[in-house]
């Protein structure tokens, strides 16, 4: 299961970068092999105590593992082990970055842009709120209810009003909504989520870009799992519109350690006016000498960063540009169709309950039966027996409106509708579909006659 072939480059690569330091008097770090040999081992076993995330028959919850350059591109860089935050700690590194948050810019359209990586989606999130927070002032920040639970959270810590805005039966914010609560009370920022955690759904931001104009708020776009499906050719076109909008919002988050082939510790934050950085200013008297030019710490709110997570990403954008029709927009694409093939599947079944078709590589699903609770237990049993056949899936809990929407057929004897839920994240999710739901079929029937 594990690649392990490409370990050798590793080597070859560490010998060139050693070559760059040739001229410092000879120096080797001590290592106690026979120790390191034990400790290693002992976490090895320790690590099998995990889901089998780089299989193809875990296809649970948002899970991707790096390209194998991801890894030996950070594991390269982990011997020099740059600090990204100033040119100090991190000149190549530093250089890495701004070509790669560069490149993603460009993927968006943005003709200028402001970024830079960050440790994660919560954190850049939380960079463009704080941003946010500066450019407009004064009124709320809007999210709908299916947005990520840590924008409120962030809010909280930033001080700022929050509200949820109501979903469409799509799990889509609904614009009726969003503009009953803008003609209502001053709105300061909008997060539009492209891509939500749980379905997959993807808001409609050329819509509210036309509310924008009428009633004048900052766009912020939570790209953090969907982003990189700007570049797929097989969107159904309001989700495409969505995508289609996105050089339009004033700042994009997305994680590359979700779709973009990167080990954790990878996400990125994006703002469309360069002239933002000024609300970056700080005095840091102990950093930035070595160089005028900038440094990322200059532009960002998190202090050290890791550099070998720039060299990763900068690595695997060399190996697999992102472009419309590359292999990298090709496997987005079979991760999409792996979605609407399952969603067919499960649609055309009388043993399962579809929800609707997926925007994006995220489908749910649940078991028919009378109620919604007898749903729920099932959809737990069908959990439960696909994991014990090594078939890993997740569970979702749906609120009341999107079950009355969806499975009207259940009894209303729950607030909520535990359902099954699929990321079909990898590309060979797609050549795996028929072992995929045959493992299914067989947990379904199995736990329905327990
Ligand atoms: C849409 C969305 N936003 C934000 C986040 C938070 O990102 P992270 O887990 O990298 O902090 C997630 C995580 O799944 C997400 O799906």
């Amino acid at each position: 299961m594990l690649e392990k072939n490409s370990l050798q480059l590793l080597e070859e690569a560490l010998a060139v970068l050693e070559q760059g330091f040739s001229e410092l008097p000879e120096f080797e770090a001590g290592v106690r092999p026979k120790h390191l040999r034990a400790v290693l081992q002992e976490a090895a076993l320790r690590l099998q105590d995990n889901f089998p995330y780089p299989h193809p028959l875990y296809a649970g919850q948002m899970l991707k593992p790096p390209h194998p350059v991801a890894r030996l591109a950070y594991m390269l860089a982990l011997y020099i082990n740059p600090n990204n935050h100033a040119l100090d700690g991190g000149r190549a590194s530093s250089a890495m970055e701004k070509e790669a948050v560069a490149a993603i810019a460009s993927m968006f359209g943005y003709t200028s842009h402001l970024g830079h990586l960050s440790a994660s989606g919560t954190i850049a999130n939380l960079e463009a709120l704080w941003v946010a927070r500066h450019a407009c002032p004064q009124g709320l920040v809007l999210a709908s209810e299916q947005a990520h639970n840590t924008h409120a959270r962030m809010c909280e810590v930033l001080q700022l009003p929050f509200q949820s805005v109501a979903t469409d039966a799509l799990g889509r914010m609904d614009m009726n909504a969003l503009e009953h609560t803008l003609k209502h009370k001053p709105t300061a920022a909008v997060i539009t989520t492209l891509g939500t955690t749980g379905l997959g759904a993807v808001d409609p931001l050329h819509e509210i870009l036309r509310l924008r104009e009428r009633y004048g708020f900052r766009v912020h776009v939570d790209a953090a799992y969907g982003g990189y499906f700007k570049l797929a050719a097989n969107l159904d076109s309001e989700t495409r519109a969505a995508f289609d909008a996105i050089s339009q919002a004033d700042s994009i988050v997305v994680d590359p350690h979700k779709h973009g082939l990167q080990p954790y510790g990878c996400g990125c934050v994006l703002l469309r006016d360069p002239a933002e950085s000024l609300f970056y200013k700080h005095d840091s008297p102990y950093t930035y000498f070595t160089s005028a030019e900038l440094h990322l710490g200059e532009i960002s709110l998190e202090c050290s960063r890791p550099g070998a997570a720039a060299v990763a990403l900068w690595a695997t954008q060399k190996l697999l540009p992102m472009v419309p029709g590359g292999e990298f927009a090709n496997s987005l694409e079979a991760s999409r169709r792996a979605a609407l093939a399952f969603h067919r599947h499960v649609a055309n079944s009388q043993t399962y309950l579809a929800g609707p078709r997926p925007e994006l590589d995220i489908v749910v699903w649940t078991l028919a039966a009378s109620g919604r609770a007898a749903a729920g237990h099932r959809a737990q049993a069908v959990f439960d027996a696909a994991a014990h056949r090594q078939l890993h899936l997740a569970l979702l809990r749906l609120p009341d409106n999107l079950a009355t929407a969806w499975w009207p057929v259940l009894r209303n004897d729950a607030d909520r509708v535990t359902a099954l839920r699929s990321c079909l994240m990898k590309p060979e999710h797609e050549t795996w579909l028929p072992r995929i739901l045959a493992l299914l079929d067989t947990a379904a029937r199995e736990s329905l006659s327990a």
